[in-house]
């Protein structure tokens, strides 16, 4: 799967640090049931390789992806254990490598101009702003636009619902991420009728990019 497809899939990208395994399987279920088919899960925790493997195994219509992917090894691990894709907060030599001997997309975090031609330079029109409002926002992704056309941006790190259709509304923005449609107490709980709920009302709140 490329990373325009990985990044056109859903305009919501959830980003996901499990607590526990067990809670792989319903959490994306309810995201599904919630309209939403991609999952970031990061390597923050331990529970989080073991849960890329449980869903990509069960459930194929569900695309998960490792998040919080630092080095190569992070990078195999993942893949190893069933990652479809690879999101990084940053972008290095070491992950782009590691892309293209693997042949898995890799979407690196960039987050000033000069981390966006390193990107570009190699072949990597799709990346993660990150942390997308400290670094700059909706400003910098319009900045970008000016020269970087090509470039498509996936911004991250405080993106929420009152912020979300601001970034989407950018052409230059495929979809957004965050952790804030996984509520912690929601997992806490694990209240994942109320996640399935907050998915479909984040999904009717979203305009232009459905
Ligand atoms: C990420 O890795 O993309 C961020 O930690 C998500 O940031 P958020 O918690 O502000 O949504």
């Amino acid at each position: 799967m490329t990373s325009e497809a990985v990044m056109k899939l859903s305009p919501i990208v959830p980003v996901i640090a499990l607590e526990s395994e067990e809670d792989a399987l319903p959490l994306a279920k309810a995201l599904l049931e919630g309209g939403i088919n991609i999952m970031e899960i990061t390597l923050r925790t331990p529970a989080g390789l073991k849960a890329i493997e449980v869903i990509s195994k069960a459930l194929p219509q569900m695309h998960v992806g490792a998040g919080t992917v630092l080095n190569a090894s992070d990078f195999k691990d993942a893949v190893d254990h069933g990652a479809a894709f690879v999101f990084s907060p940053g972008i290095s030599e070491e992950l782009m490598q590691t892309s293209w001997e693997l042949d898995v997309a890799l979407i690196p975090g960039v987050a000033t101009a000069s981390e966006v031609m390193l990107a570009k330079n190699n072949g990597f029109e799709h990346c993660k702003l990150f942390p997308a409002t400290l670094a700059g926002g909706f400003e910098i992704l319009k900045a970008f636009g000016g020269p970087f056309p090509s470039m498509r941006f996936c911004p991250t790190g405080g993106v929420n619902l009152s912020n979300i259709n601001d970034f989407l509304s950018l052409e230059n923005v495929l979809c957004a991420g965050g952790s804030w449609i996984v509520p912690k107490q929601c997992m806490k709980e694990k209240d994942f009728k109320q996640i399935t709920t907050l998915c479909i009302e984040a999904m009717q709140t979203i305009k232009g990019k459905i």
